[in-house]
């Protein structure tokens, strides 16, 4: 079917980043093969962001169910239906598929089910057919690891994906790994009525967000009789008909139903021909430059088989880069440091640029933080949220950091981003009007303190 160069960029793999890439190429005029294996947005769209958000969505409403009595508000929650809740979560993901799939045939994108190989840097072959690019763009993605020792066997332990699948409300359920995915399932699990317990080997839950934020999550976390514990490894596992038995590292033997892994993502690259092909990896990951070009001429790779974040707005930003950069457009690369962060557990927490741990390593005692509790915001008190708004700056400079924790706050990264990735100093955000009462105006009393005028605080 396809011939020497019939297309200007063939894409391998329809997740976010890749799709991106086919959407906004074909959006420049270019000649668009889009080559997926399963489905049309791949793990966002269909084992990732988008259905964990509808569980936790879900999961707010049970909170809110079993809280209604704090807002004087008669209400009694009897439980969950995991069938109803799924039938829900997929009702979301469908909708969203058919977008997708009506945009990508709308653009004139040619998509091609089934497993690709790539062969030589302008050839992908699927199912025998060679599909030629002058143009391959890598967007393979990621899937959830394990550790050495423990079978992810999807009955007893289970990665994110089956976690996603289950009919059920566990009874109870061992968490490992206090990252995003761990406390996201914990919040949603411990919302539906499970006994949950997460094991993080590092100190502190999300140990890559700044210290004060993970301090907050673990407090919430305990005061929702969820166990927290950090600096524990799993050492065993050993599952039976009834049950699953995890062996700490410190001797202590915990018995739950089930056992999530949740560990990290490792990058898709070993199932493609990349290595055979002469791809450059390192360790799994597709070694890129700037421009997210490969070793190989015109070969070049988007999303979470990139080291780096592992997200899908960054994944988005790859795939529309590659795009632009390949139509001769000169985009800006995409730098990790400027992409949000959002853990939508219960409290969220949200984020963008360098923790204060971070920003100390670089610039030693200039280091200033101003942290505005969110007690002193009426619609934080309203919605009976605690948590707060930390900045980090060095000197006079702009705001290297914005850190928050608390209900919602994941809705205000996007004006925490603004203000990192345009450099904003305190004094330009602190004239800036937030609507009352909003969650936003802790950013707007947060800049207003680091700038010196303190409305609704004392700092
Ligand atoms: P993660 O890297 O966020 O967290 C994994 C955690 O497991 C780490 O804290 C690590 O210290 C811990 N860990 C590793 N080995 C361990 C062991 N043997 N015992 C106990 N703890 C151990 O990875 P996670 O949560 O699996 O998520 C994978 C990727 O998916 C991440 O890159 C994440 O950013 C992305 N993701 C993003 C979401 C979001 O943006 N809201 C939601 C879900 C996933």
């Amino acid at each position: 079917m396809a011939d020497a160069a019939a297309y200007d960029i063939v894409v391998l793999g329809a997740g976010s980043g890749g799709y991106a890439c086919a959407l906004r190429g074909a959006q420049l005029g270019l000649r668009v093969a889009l080559i997926e294996r399963d489905r049309l947005g791949g793990t966002c769209l269909h084992v990732g962001c988008i259905p964990t958000k509808a569980l936790l969505h879900a999961a707010e409403v049970a909170r809110s169910a079993q809280e209604a009595q704090t807002f004087g508000v008669k209400a009694s929650f009897d439980g969950v239906d995991m069938t109803a809740v799924n039938a829900y979560k997929s009702g979301v993901v469908d909708r969203l598929y058919k977008g997708l799939t009506g945009l990508v045939k709308g653009r004139g994108i040619d998509v091609i089910e089934g497993a690709g190989r790539l062969v030589d840097p302008s050839t992908v072959v699927v199912d025998g057919t060679n599909y030629v690019g002058n143009h391959v763009v890598i967007a393979t993605g990621s899937r959830p690891r394990s550790i050495p020792g423990i079978d992810i066997d999807g009955v007893r332990v289970l990665s994110s994906d089956h976690a996603l699948a289950l009919d059920r409300v566990p009874e109870s359920v061992v968490v490992l790994g206090g990252g995003v995915i761990g406390s996201e399932f914990a919040s949603a699990w411990s919302a539906f009525g499970a006994k949950v317990t997460i094991v993080e080997a590092l100190a502190r839950l999300v140990p890559t967000e700044d210290e004060a934020l993970s301090k907050v999550l673990e407090r919430a976390f305990r005061r929702r009789k969820i166990a927290v514990k950090t600096g524990r490894r799993c050492e065993s596992v050993r599952t039976s008909d009834d049950d699953v038995e995890v062996v700490l590292d410190d001797g202590q033997t915990i018995n739950a139903e089930l056992l999530l892994v949740a560990v990290g993502r490792e990058p898709v690259t070993d199932s493609a021909g990349l290595a055979e092909a002469g791809v450059s990896l390192d360790r799994g990951f597709v070694v890129t430059d700037h421009n997210l070009r490969t070793n190989l001429p015109h070969v070049y790779a988007v999303g979470d088989v990139v080291a780096g974040l592992q997200l899908a707005h960054r994944g988005f930003a790859h795939g529309i880069f590659v795009a632009e950069h390949i139509a001769g457009l000169d985009p800006t690369p995409v730098n990790d440091a400027g992409i949000p962060r959002v853990t939508y557990s219960d409290p969220e927490v949200a984020s963008v640029g360098l923790t204060e741990a971070e920003a100390r390593e670089r610039h030693g005692d200039a280091v200033q933080t101003l942290t505005y509790d969110l007690s002193g915001n009426g619609k934080s008190q309203i919605l009976k949220t605690q948590g707060f708004v930390k900045l980090v700056r060095a000197g006079d400079g702009p705001v290297l950091g914005v850190h928050m924790v608390g209900a919602r706050v994941g809705e205000l990264v996007g004006e925490a981003q603004l203000i990192y990735n345009w450099d904003a100093h305190p004094a330009d955000v602190a004239p800036l009007l937030h609507a009352h009462p909003t969650q936003n105006e802790a950013l707007g009393e947060a800049h207003l303190a680091l700038a010196g005028k303190p409305l609704h605080s004392h700092s």
